[in-house]
């Protein structure tokens, strides 16, 4: 454990404690069958970002699994707002889960539980410059219900060591011939001027920041459309990018060892990085 992350203090279950005192029981289902889910929610200057929003997705997450919510909205709030000024404020990044709680091994509950919530703290990494990454494609080999941010994440952690063991940081999955998603992240293409991202389905998580980056694009100087691209799409565009809350917006600039485009970050990704931190700016001034 690194030292920002032993000496952090996390929430479990109504107690407030160093991450490295916490201890969940082994009967734990999201220990047994990864019966939980789970949202991570960058924090800027000491405010949550998008918070409405990823509380909209825990609740969804938490109906669609059957967990019982063990909070209301105001509850979720506070919690998150004394984790974030218990580790200092700043810029953090808060992984908040729920599991449906402890229970003999039995696929089905065969008694009331009450659900595990455990929150902690972590160094946000999006805060470095931008750096361009590589990516694979691999078959999505995935449940059908991507939209639930579940903590059963085996194919997504599978696919981000066989990226990683061929010296990529993203996996892009691609389903039926067509792209869904990255393993951690959502993915946007450009081809001749034309910025496109899958729809949302069940196959994919409705990202938070892939779902800013759409509203932005309701205004004058940014169009993205949602559609379906093809595999063939994405090798063949002009530009890529993935983004999600931890790491915001990454361009792509290899995919399976081939260049996009010229190999280089692209103007569509600078204009669109420009536009969504002018948002981040606006809130954070906007907040404080
Ligand atoms: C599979 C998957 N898709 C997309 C995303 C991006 O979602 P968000 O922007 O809400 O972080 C993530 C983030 O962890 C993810 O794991």
């Amino acid at each position: 454990m690194n030292e920002f992350m032993s000496g952090s203090i996390c929430y479990l279950n109504g107690n407030w404690e160093a991450l490295a005192d916490a201890k969940v029981s082994v009967l734990d289902r999201g220990f047994i069958f990864g019966d939980g889910i789970y949202e991570v929610i960058p924090v800027f200057s000491g405010i949550a970002f998008r918070l409405p929003e990823h509380l909209n997705r825990l609740e969804e997450s938490l109906a669609a699994t059957g967990i019982k919510n063990p909070f209301n909205r105001g509850a979720w709030v506070s919690i998150i707002n004394q984790l974030v000024a218990t580790n200092h404020g700043g810029d953090q990044s808060i992984y908040l889960q729920v599991t449906r709680g402890i229970a003999p091994r039995n696929h089905v509950l065969l008694e009331e539980v009450q659900p595990t919530v455990f929150l902690m703290s972590s160094p946000l990494v999006s805060n470095g410059p931008t750096t361009a990454i590589a990516a694979i494609t691999l078959p999505d080999f995935r449940w059908q219900r991507c939209d639930i941010k579940t903590t059963s994440l085996l194919a997504n952690v599978m696919s981000r060591f066989e990226a990683s063991r061929l010296g990529s940081e993203e996996a892009i999955f691609i389903r039926d011939g067509f792209v869904t998603e990255g393993a951690s992240s959502n993915v946007f293409v450009v081809k001749s001027g034309r910025i496109k991202t899958p729809p949302l389905s069940p196959g994919i998580l409705p990202g938070v920041t892939r779902n800013l980056l759409v509203e932005l694009s309701r205004g004058p100087d940014l169009v993205i459309e949602q559609a379906m691209v093809s595999k063939d799409e994405l090798a063949d565009a002009d530009e890529v990018w993935v983004t999600s809350s931890g790491r915001e917006m990454v361009p792509v600039v290899r995919i399976d060892d081939r260049p996009i485009g010229n190999g280089d970050v692209g103007p569509f990704f600078h204009e669109a990085q420009s536009i969504y931190r002018e948002f981040k700016r606006r809130f954070s001034e906007l907040e404080n």
